[in-house]
């Protein structure tokens, strides 16, 4: 790990980015109370890559620092009483202000589900914001006033939004030009077709815990694609039929 590299992100002020020829094709402003998280998933693989080659540029905003008075809060009792803390509106609405012009997002279970369909708009924007929750959710006026979108990664309740803006921040910077080596890969995988991906099979051909289907051996490429296809198929009906009944992915 590279602490200064860290710092600089916090601060929004990487001096490493103003040596880059070019603007990053996606900037990403994260507001979380725990920035750390994001320590090991902004330096590694595909993420790593993309931040170093300028393509992805992640700013990191510590919502502690708009925290309230001296013990920097960030939240309170909900009116009407009920379990659980809220987030405040003040230091939420300090942080998004500078932030109006960009898309703001709110993870949430209560939002819409992230699909390949939302990550293909964000990589095509310019300037993303990722919001973060935590306790048992935010002031209803934040997300009236300063959030775009409400997205939520799946049918359960994590304890804040940092991984689900993690798994986004990853699944937008391998859409990014240059970042997966081969553009095809990022074309021809699940849920482009509103398909699930075939079986995939490489070297040794034959081994004790099975042998690879012999048309794939076949050097021909018409049944190869139609064995492709099929199984693609079969996958999605049995493991995803509400993906069929969609049609493709319902969020494009
Ligand atoms: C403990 S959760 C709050 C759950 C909330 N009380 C509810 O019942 O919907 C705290 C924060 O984690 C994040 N979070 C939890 N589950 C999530 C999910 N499935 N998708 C997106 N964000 C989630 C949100 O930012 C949320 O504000």
């Amino acid at each position: 790990m590279n602490p200064g590299f860290l710092t600089s992100l916090y601060e929004g002020t990487n001096p490493g980015f103003a040596f880059l020829p070019n603007l990053p094709e996606v900037r990403i402003n994260v507001v979380s109370m725990f920035p750390s998280f994001f320590d090991g998933p902004l330096q590694t693989s595909i993420v790593g890559r993309a931040i170093a080659d300028g393509a992805l540029e992640v700013s990191l905003i510590d919502l502690r620092q708009h925290g309230i008075g001296k013990h920097k809060q960030l939240d309170d009792s909900p009116f009407g009483g009920g379990p659980g803390m809220v987030m405040m509106v003040e230091p939420l609405a300090e942080a998004l202000r500078p932030l109006a012009e960009t898309h703001r997002v709110l993870f949430t279970p209560s939002g819409e589900p992230m699909t390949q369909g939302t990550l293909d708009r964000w990589a095509a924007l310019s300037d993303l914001t990722l919001v973060c929750g935590r306790f048992e959710g935010v002031d209803q006026r934040v997300i009236d006033r300063h959030i775009d979108q409400e997205i939520s990664l799946g049918d359960y309740v994590l304890a804040g939004g940092e991984v689900a803006a993690a798994a986004a921040i990853e699944g937008v910077a391998r859409l990014l030009p240059g970042v997966v080596g081969n553009p095809e890969s990022t074309e021809r995988e699940s849920f482009r077709d509103g398909l699930l991906e075939e079986p995939v099979y490489t070297r040794p051909a034959k081994h004790p815990d099975g042998d690879v289907p012999e048309v794939l051996l076949s050097g021909d490429h018409g049944r190869i694609e139609e064995w492709r296809h099929q199984q693609r198929l079969d996958r999605t009906k049995s493991r995803r039929p509400d993906l069929l009944s969609n049609g493709t992915d319902s969020d494009s």
